[in-house]
């Protein structure tokens, strides 16, 4: 089976190989009890059975859904925050014609989100876009009480409801939500919405093969099936051993640990293509919220290359030594431009004329790469055969697989996220919630 592949040897030279010697036994205990499901946050694994224990039934009418989302609109309003839109956004964005908005291709709609800020001037643009066009709605929070989503929900069930009166509006609008509690669900329940279950042992950020992120990627026109088959393949290589030489994913984790052990305290993932920018995002989720706790992780942080090359590159290149790379490089484009020569020459640039842009940019990965190292930033390389959904699947499920380890190799729990509610509760305190009455007049002192 063709996988995903992981370089180390630019790493080797900053840690050694006692090092990573004595770490396999480490990452093997993480790797068992994993799948023992005796490590911490064992009651949220689903996720590592879900490319292989999809619900047919569930797929099809999801895929069903798809197809109406696609006949009666231009636009799918994707409405969820963190791990309820990034795994779906990372996916399309990776896979669409980048300027597909405006090329006017017909067939699939535009995914737009909301809900994953309280902007007023990004969701006043929105509803003003959505007076002129059909659209339909994807309405998703696990908890369904989450409230950036309820918020851009109640705005847009007004307006679509004002738009298609409320009878064709329920047609409309698709729920992803808790299997029983929350308050989507119930609404979804009186209003007669399409529903999805999220299931109870599947964290958000973990949750891109559930419908969160299927309904969107197949209304957006992907092929969900070879999404799982990647996913599913990447499985049952992640989960045969805790070996780092044979299971990718243990390598990763171990690596990683390794070099944050040796003070390399942010780890960088880049990328030489801007459609995977996304997906840089959602690593970036999928790792802060996992592994940033108990006053230790790994800090995450993304770069797009070449164009952060002139950005970040400088401190990359000559900052503060505490940082490590790992490069996605995809090995093969999915179409061709060879650059043109000119009799003139003027631009000096005849010396690369002939070549595929590929060509040029796989040399400024390798360059830059070299570069680093030599500036002392150890290296990971991870090899994308290509971008399609088959390789993303991998991608995804190797990348959740690592960050359990990872987790679990740094000693928290990768499956909560107790930090995120603290800047709830001062939000809800200075906006008057009732049953924060105490919280509000304490932080107004602090204002
Ligand atoms: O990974 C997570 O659990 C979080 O990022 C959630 O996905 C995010 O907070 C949204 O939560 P919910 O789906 O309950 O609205």
């Amino acid at each position: 089976m063709n996988r995903i592949t992981v370089d180390i040897s630019k790493v080797e030279p900053f840690i050694g190989d006692k090092c990573l010697g004595r770490f396999q036994e480490e990452i093997h205990n993480c790797h068992k009890s994993l799948m023992e499901r005796s490590g911490k946050g064992n009651d949220f694994l689903g996720w590592i059975d879900l490319p292989v224990n999809i619900d047919k039934a569930m797929l099809l009418r999801l895929k069903e859904d798809a197809l109406k989302i696609a006949q009666c609109a231009e636009i799918l309003v994707v409405i969820g925050i963190g791990g309820s839109y990034l795994g779906a956004r990372a996916v399309i964005d990776a896979l669409n014609n980048p300027f597909a908005a405006l090329a006017n291709e017909k067939g699939h709609p535009q995914i737009v989100y909301a809900g994953e800020n309280l902007s007023e001037d990004y969701h006043s643009a929105l509803m003003d876009l959505l007076d002129k066009k059909d659209y339909a709605v994807a309405v998703i929070s696990k908890s369904g009480t989450t409230t950036e989503p309820a918020v851009a929900f109640r705005l847009v069930r007004a307006h679509i409801e004002k738009k298609y009166g409320r009878k064709e509006a329920c047609k409309r609008i698709f729920a992803i939500t808790d299997a029983s509690r929350g308050a989507l669900k119930m609404l979804a329940g009186t209003e007669g919405y399409s529903s999805y279950i999220i299931p109870d042992d599947v964290g958000g950020r973990y949750s891109v093969l559930t419908p969160v992120g299927l309904l969107p990627i197949a209304a957006a026109g992907f092929d969900v099936d070879r999404l799982i088959a990647g996913a599913a393949d990447m499985r049952e290589i992640a989960i045969s051993t805790g070996d780092c030489e044979k299971n990718p994913a243990a390598m990763y984790a171990g690596i990683r640990n390794i070099l944050y052990r040796n003070n390399k305290i942010i780890e960088v993932l880049a990328t030489y293509e801007p459609s995977l920018q996304y997906f840089i995002e959602w690593w970036k989720q999928l790792y802060g919220e996992s592994e940033g706790k108990e006053q230790k992780g790994i800090f995450p942080a993304g770069v797009t290359f070449t164009t952060d090359l002139h950005s970040m590159g400088q401190y990359m290149q000559e900052g503060l030594r505490v940082i490590f790379e790992t490069v996605i490089m995809v090995e093969k484009p999915r179409h061709s431009l060879v650059i043109p020569g000119d009799d003139e020459n003027l631009d000096g640039l005849n010396f690369i004329a002939g070549k595929r842009l590929s060509e040029v940019n796989l040399m400024a990965g390798l360059g830059t790469r070299i570069a680093h190292v030599d500036g002392q930033v150890p290296n990971i390389k991870i090899s994308l055969p290509a971008i399609d959904e088959y390789w993303l699947g991998q991608l995804i499920y190797f990348f959740e697989f690592a960050c359990a380890i990872s987790g679990y190799a740094l000693g928290v729990n990768p499956f909560d996220q107790p930090g995120v509610e603290a800047y709830k509760k001062n939000m809800f305190a200075l906006l008057d919630k009732p049953g924060f009455e105490k919280e509000s007049e304490e932080i107004r002192k602090r204002l």
